[in-house]
């Protein structure tokens, strides 16, 4: 069964003092370790203070929110995936919808960052999701589709198989327009089925997708019942404790 997992993008927020201070009170939170995995993904600056908070404790990681496309070399102000494996992180978010829309990353280059990331053992946290537009239209399933055919299908079967995928529709962002329980399961049932038809059953079975876009502890609950959500990428709501807390023991298995 794939796992339910609870993700927090921490975004450009926070300071050191203050992310370590968040960290530690969500983890005096939990006696027991978490239903799934949960994951911090914070800025670079931090990745080493919060590893060292959460590799003590079974079911917390620690996710970089972004790596460069290329190994190493001459690129002024990046981080390698090298380098994030080399501090402690597990995981890595990709193609998140502001790296998409601010700094112009194309599809190209995320294929190359998922390769890259699932070369370092990296699990990349692969963020997709249709503008207000476009599911105005009506065509946000063939846009989200496009969107993971572009960066992921050229994996083969067993690399597929190590992704997470995090449908986060634009328009929901942190804008407290969270997508309704319907519409996500609608989105996630028609991944889960595109990933049945170009790889398996199997593996489309495997791969947790999870919900992002304003989704807090009030409407967690109603989004992680849903058959194909399986957890949730929280901005906003994973920078205070108690509400992050909710999030996670909203968590379905
Ligand atoms: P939000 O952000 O929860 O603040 O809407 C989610 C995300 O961008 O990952």
């Amino acid at each position: 069964m794939r796992s339910f997992i609870v993700a927090g993008n921490w975004k450009m927020n926070k300071t050191l003092e203050e992310g370590v201070a968040l960290v530690r009170d969500v983890l005096a939170r939990f006696d027991q370790p978490p239903p799934g995995p949960v994951v911090f993904a914070v800025p670079f600056p931090f990745l080493q203070a919060i590893g060292a908070l959460v590799r003590e404790r079974p079911g917390f990681y620690l996710a970089a929110q972004n790596c460069h496309h290329e190994e190493k070399g001459a690129y002024t102000g990046e981080v390698s995936a090298d380098m994030l494996v080399s501090v402690g992180a597990q995981y890595v978010i990709v193609g998140h919808s502001e790296r998409r829309q601010y700094f112009r990353e194309s599809h190209e280059q995320l294929a190359k960052k998922v390769d890259l990331a699932l070369s370092r053992g990296l699990t990349p946290i692969f963020c997709c999701g249709e503008p207000l537009s476009v599911r105005e239209r009506g065509n946000h399933v063939p846009y989200v589709a496009r969107q993971l055919r572009a960066s992921l299908f050229h994996l083969p079967e067993a690399d597929l198989s190590r992704l997470v995928i995090a449908y986060e529709p634009v328009w929901a962002i942190g804008t407290g327009k969270t997508a309704t329980a319907a519409q996500a399961q609608e989105m996630h049932a028609a991944l889960r089925s595109l990933l049945a038809r170009r790889y398996s059953p199997e593996v489309a079975q495997a791969i947790p997708i999870l919900y992002g876009g304003s989704c807090n502890a009030q409407n967690a609950p109603d989004l992680f019942q849903q058959p194909d959500v399986d957890g949730g990428l929280i901005g906003g709501a994973s920078l205070k404790a108690e509400e992050f807390a909710a999030i996670i023991r909203a968590m379905r298995r």
